[in-house]
């Protein structure tokens, strides 16, 4: 696979929706016929949560062979599993309780522990998923058949905040970032881990992330400003999916 980029653009969040769906369910398939199983990397945040509302009703579900899906998150707020912010929660509520999806198929970040911890733990859990190279003792890369990202707006996506350290890592996959603006902790996959995957999707929604989308696709390259500019697979597809509203400054 060589690295493609698309930008899908739809006249309303539901449309969004149906098509992002409709892409991970149509990916789920060859990725279980050729390798057994499908890695889905969520994301936080109210665009997703639409979609993995979508996701667990019966006009997906029956294309979706859940016992062979395994479940990641991309990043997580530092609070325990049931608090109303975090993203394990939200996405357990709209999804993972509604779909027959195998208890030990669900990877979670644990939120509730030390944020440096927590990131070892997590990674640690993504290199027994992904397994090592046959030559060497170099992890291979988290190859997610699919991710999922949101982006705030102010260019964030994942846990990856403007100025923040996390930016800068080249080497691990997961790391605490302490985020000043919020006064909090999170834990994020790097873009090194980010750009493994083999699918990134991109969901964009709403006015508010108008001005800022058109900064980060057609502005000059200032990640540490607009950190969603970091993320492009090395051999992958990323695909833009972005409601009418998201796309209006793109448009003028
Ligand atoms: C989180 C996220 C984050 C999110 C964006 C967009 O934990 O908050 O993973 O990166 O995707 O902030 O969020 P919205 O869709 O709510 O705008």
């Amino acid at each position: 696979m060589r690295t493609s980029v698309r930008i899908k653009v739809y006249t309303d969040v539901n449309s969004l929706v149906r098509e992002a769906a409709n892409q991970i369910v149509s990916l789920a398939a060859p990725a279980i016929k050729d390798r057994g199983r499908f890695s889905l990397g969520l994301s936080g945040g109210s665009t997703p949560e639409p979609l993995y509302r979508a996701l667990a009703t019966e006009r997906f579900t029956r294309y979706l062979d859940w016992s062979h899906v395994h479940v990641f998150w991309g990043d997580e707020r530092c609070v325990p599993p049931d608090h109303a912010d975090s993203n394990f929660r939200m996405a357990r509520e709209a999804l993972l309780d509604q779909v027959p999806l195998p208890a030990d198929h669900i990877h979670r970040i644990e939120g509730e522990l030390d944020p440096e911890l927590a990131a070892a733990r997590y990674e640690q859990v993504l290199t027994t998923f992904f397994g090592q190279q046959e030559t060497g003792d170099i992890p291979s890369r988290p190859r997610f058949d699919v991710l999922i990202l949101g982006m705030g707006d102010d260019g964030h996506t994942a846990s990856l905040f403007p100025g923040t350290t996390a930016l800068g890592e080249q080497v691990r996959w997961v790391v605490p970032n302490y985020v000043d603006k919020l006064g909090v902790w999170r834990v994020t996959l790097t873009a090194l881990a980010i750009n493994s995957a083999a699918h990134i999707l991109f969901l964009v929604s709403g006015t508010e992330k108008a001005g800022v989308l058109r900064k980060v696709l057609l502005g000059p390259r200032q990640p540490q400003v607009y950190p969603a500019q970091l993320i492009y697979p090395d051999d992958g597809l990323l695909t833009w999916h972005i409601d009418a509203q998201a796309v209006a400054e793109l448009r003028a």
